[in-house]
């Protein structure tokens, strides 16, 4: 895995709006445990010891007070900061222009998932060395899940066969470069959905629970209870 010599670099998507979670200032800039939102993800992606190199992006604007962050938390491994898109595609695919040339790994993460842990990331890489192009976390799902028409159910899905699907995202350089590649406007919820689609084989490993996205300030409350845990 990347440990044999291949360089691991993380893209940290936190150029979102917030606009859901409804402050006066983007969602990775919200105050979380006495610091900025932003600040939880970046140190422990700084800490782990898979993760080479670190490129961010922030909406416009924010690209001075995301530097001034990544001092005070230290996070020397912060290559490059980046001004996002109008998508969280085009956030993406602007951290992977900062990339660098030598990352044969991606690891792609939502700022907005505040609490990721090592062994999540540990899960995501391995498959790569085992010739997946990708890994994604996945949770089952614990209601039923049906498919609604003009609010009426049409379609009961078979619960076993789903999962919801998480970051960090772990790909090959190459897979992921190729996903993103295609020239016009994309806008996938997430990159695995991208490779899948240009036949890539991404693998689905056991999720984090804790990995919740923050979108309301409901899910803003939970997670700082967690990290007061
Ligand atoms: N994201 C991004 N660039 C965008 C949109 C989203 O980098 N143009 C990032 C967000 O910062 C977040 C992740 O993608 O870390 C998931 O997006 P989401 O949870 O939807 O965050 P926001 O778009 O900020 O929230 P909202 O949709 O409520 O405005
Ligand atoms: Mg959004």
């Amino acid at each position: 895995m990347s440990g044999g010599g291949s360089s691991t670099c993380a893209i940290l998507v936190a150029a979102g709006a917030g606009e859901r979670l409804g402050f006066d200032r983007p969602k990775a800039f919200v105050g979380l445990g006495g610091r900025v939102l932003l600040a939880e993800s970046l140190e422990r992606l700084d800490t782990n010891d898979w993760v080479d190199t670190i490129v961010v992006a922030v909406p416009a604007g924010w690209e001075e007070a995301a530097i001034v962050l990544a001092e005070e938390v230290v996070a020397s491994k912060v290559a490059a900061v980046v001004t996002g898109g109008a998508t969280r595609s085009d956030s993406v695919r602007a951290g992977l222009a900062e990339v660098p040339e030598e990352a044969l790994v991606v690891l792609v993460h939502d700022a907005a998932r505040p609490l990721v842990g090592d062994d999540v990331v540990e899960r995501v890489l391995a498959p790569l060395s085992e010739g997946y192009d990708g890994a994604v976390p996945g949770l089952p799902l614990a209601d039923t899940v049906k498919r609604v028409q003009d609010g009426v159910a049409v379609e009961t899905l078979d619960r076993s066969r789903l999962v919801t699907v998480q970051t960090p995202q772990a790909f090959t350089a190459d897979a992921l470069r190729r996903a993103y590649a295609t020239e016009g406007h994309v806008d996938a919820t997430d990159c695995a959905s991208l490779v899948e689609a240009r036949g890539g084989r991404v693998r689905v490993v056991e999720g984090d629970p804790r990995l919740l996205k923050i979108t309301t300030p409901a899910d803003l409350a939970l997670v700082e209870s967690w990290l007061a845990d």
